[in-house]
């Protein structure tokens, strides 16, 4: 099997994936995207942290999360120049995503969202002809928006959801568009917020390592997710962060 020799060195087991720091898997997610990451007192919680939790138990190495930009994780730049093993963003599975980083099977269905103030006249995509729209810099709801909105609609690329969210409550946005995912936490935390509209874009996240670097890890996330699903142990991580 390729990949053996390379890391049977330490005589343990014959099937060891190559991590970059011994002990540990370096994990790169961008901060917060709730419930999937986010901070609390200090320490990684969310859907993706648990899932990822499952993969470090596995391999009885410690997941090391590290707040990584979402745009340097899509683009494949964080992986490729070894700041970590693995990626879990809420990330979805793109053909163009794909060429710079390697993915593991779907382990979640996502679409897009349209959240606004309530009462707001912006009700569409097309309502935002003349208006602003937060988005996150690098994510599929950057290109949704670029792709459908009308041209007259000003795009604001922020860093991260939480500029997001900031940028509704300040009302320097008229809208920001989330994956339909997180929604729920974004309107959760900010009573005067409403989705106006969703866009099923047939989104599928995955993790994702560096490109053609990484089979054996792969091969693991992958085993992992199919037992996950089989033991009912996604179901009980799905039921902690989502409700029945
Ligand atoms: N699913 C979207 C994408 O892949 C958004 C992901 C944002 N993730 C995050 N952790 N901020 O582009």
């Amino acid at each position: 099997v390729a990949g053996c020799a390379a890391n049977a060195e330490d005589g343990a087991t014959s099937f060891e994936p190559q991590v970059l720091k011994k002990g540990q898997l370096r994990v790169c997610t961008d901060m917060p995207y709730e419930p999937f990451e986010y901070e609390d007192k200090g320490e990684p919680k969310g859907f993706d942290i648990d899932l990822v939790d499952k993969v470090g138990q596995r391999l009885s190495l410690e997941p090391r999360i590290l707040d990584t930009d979402f745009d340097a994780i899509q683009s494949g730049e964080a992986l490729n120049a070894g700041k970590c093993d693995i990626a879990i963003s809420a990330m979805t599975i793109t053909g163009e995503r794909a060429r710079v980083l390697d993915f593991s099977s779907p382990y979640f269905n996502a679409s897009q969202a349209l959240v606004v103030e309530r009462g707001s006249s912006v009700e569409s995509l097309a309502d935002l002809a003349g208006q602003k729209v937060a988005v996150q810099g690098g994510t599929t709801g950057e290109l949704y928006v670029t792709d459908n909105a009308p041209d007259s609609a000003d795009i604001v690329p922020l860093p991260d959801s939480a500029a997001m969210d900031e940028a509704l409550r300040k009302g320097t946005v008229d809208a920001a568009v989330y994956d339909n995912t997180v929604v729920g936490d974004v309107i959760a935390n900010n009573s005067r917020l409403s989705v106006a509209a969703e866009f099923d874009t047939g989104e599928q996240y995955g993790m994702a390592v560096k490109k053609d670097g990484n089979v054996d890890l792969l091969r693991t996330v992958n085993d992992v997710l199919a037992d996950l699903r089989a033991n009912g142990g996604y179901d009980k991580i799905y039921e902690k962060w989502f409700g029945k």
